[in-house]
């Protein structure tokens, strides 16, 4: 028989490597609770008319690397439905301000999530069919301040913060402004005439996305089409004046609080949403799927799925790519060893060394249990890679209720009476 193996793009997480997501998570955590963020927990899958409606039929997300399928119906009283495992969560989230008349609460909301996310993407390093983001959004009635350039800039000091204090160091915010929706799309009629004499000259891809989609051209990375797209016209030229009024008091912000930045004109991001400020985090020890984390402005979001105005920001981070990130600058901390390693000396010692791991246990402390049955050097060698210190339990330790304790950082080996152990184990290292 064959054996099974995890699905092409997706994988095992094991400990130890697990310790650096919870860590990356805690950290998360703890970031969003002092900007007053709670967490939203949305379902994986969602009506894919959802997707279409909100991401966009024309991107790459909908239109090639969603994993949908017709959910039939089970009895006379339901309809069959066709269903996606969310390839993002901004529509998921939303769609619940939506149904959940968040609006109505007159407040903005300010919600983060942490979960897996699914796209049929060509696997490679940092690329998954499984991955997991860390985002964000902030959303509400304009009478909220949703629309003010002010959240835009504490949203990417937020990030910034957050990849400090995990860590990272070398990350570079590039931002830019892909305006309202009748800028976007008088910008693309432009690069449409513009990409008329320039795109035989092109890659394949570009041919054809000069036809159907010309923003995307601008995502190109072919290094021979690269001084072509820098002749074309700039975004910037469409924006209308209160989109670049808007733009500006966002860099403003930026400058006030000391968050550097790079302006990336060609940042046009590859989702429908987007409206005004778009940004990415980019890094370099990432390779060729350098952006961290990506996000930026979607006032007109909620409109389109049928809700009211609610104008958003928000944004989501690659948590396998800071991951990946952190290996390489080896900020990964080693996985942490428990307090103690009980060795019971014989088989006869297993149910009162079970009974000494409940009675640390239950003090707080971390305890891993070795087996009677085996030799003394195997519970030191195995004591040795897990624990901090081992305890020997054998029948004169049981009887006097003075345990034998070996620290295995200064090498000293103490006796402890019972009553005291707990204390004893839970001081640092002699
Ligand atoms: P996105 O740029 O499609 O935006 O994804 C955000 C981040 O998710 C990327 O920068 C990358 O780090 C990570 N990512 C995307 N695809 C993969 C993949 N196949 N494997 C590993 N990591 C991946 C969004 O999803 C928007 N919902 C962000 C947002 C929130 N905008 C506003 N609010």
């Amino acid at each position: 028989m064959s054996t099974l193996k995890a699905v092409r793009g997706t994988r095992d997480l094991l400990p130890p490597e697990v310790s650096v997501w919870q860590r990356i998570e805690s950290t998360a955590r703890a970031v969003f609770a002092r900007y007053n963020f709670g967490e939203i927990r949305t379902p994986v899958f969602e009506d894919t008319a959802l997707f279409s409606r909100s991401v966009g039929e024309e991107t790459d997300i909908v239109s090639k690397e969603m994993y949908t399928w017709e959910d039939r119906a089970r009895a006379q009283s339901e309809k069959s439905q066709s269903l996606t495992l969310r390839p993002e969560n901004t529509a998921g989230v939303v769609r619940a301000y939506i149904e959940h008349k968040l609006g109505e609460t007159g407040q903005l909301q300010k919600l983060y999530y942490i979960g897996p996310q699914f796209r049929r993407e060509r696997p490679q390093k940092g690329r998954y069919r499984q991955f997991s983001q860390i985002g964000a959004e902030v959303i509400g009635p304009p009478s909220a301040g949703s629309e003010s350039p002010l959240r835009d800039a504490e949203v990417l000091e937020m990030l910034a913060t957050l990849l400090d204090e995990l860590g990272i160091t070398g990350w570079t915010l590039e931002i830019n402004s892909v305006g309202s929706a009748a800028d976007r799309a008088r910008y693309n009629e432009t690069l449409r005439t513009a990409l008329v004499p320039l795109a035989p000259k092109m890659c394949v891809d570009c041919q054809r996305r000069a036809v159907t989609n010309p923003l995307r051209v601008l995502d190109c990375k072919v290094p021979e089409d690269q001084p072509i797209i820098d002749t074309l016209p700039k975004i910037v030229d469409s924006l209308d004046d209160a989109s670049k009024a808007h733009f500006v008091a966002v860099t403003a912000a930026l400058d006030a609080a000391g968050v550097p930045y790079k302006r990336n004109h060609r940042l046009v991001r590859g989702l429908d949403y987007y409206t005004r400020t778009t940004f990415e985090f980019t890094h370099g020890g990432l390779g060729a799927q350098n952006a961290l984390l990506g996000g930026g402005r979607y006032d007109g979001l909620s409109e389109a799925i049928g809700g009211p105005k609610a104008p958003g920001i928000g944004f989501a981070i690659g948590e396998d790519r800071l991951v990946l990130t952190l290996q390489a600058l080896n900020q990964e901390t080693a996985p942490p060893r428990v307090d103690a390693y009980i060795a019971p000396l014989g088989e006869s010692l297993n149910a009162p060394a079970l009974a000494l791991a409940r009675e640390l246990r239950r003090a707080g402390l971390s305890v891993e249990l070795g087996d009677g049955s085996f030799r003394l050097k195997k519970s030191f060698d195995t004591a040795d890679k897990t624990a901090r210190r081992i305890v020997i339990l054998g029948e004169d330790e049981l009887q006097s209720g003075i345990l034998t304790v070996k620290d295995f950082s200064s090498g000293i080996q103490t006796k402890v009476p019972r009553a005291e152990l707990a204390t004893h184990l839970g001081m640092p290292g002699e």
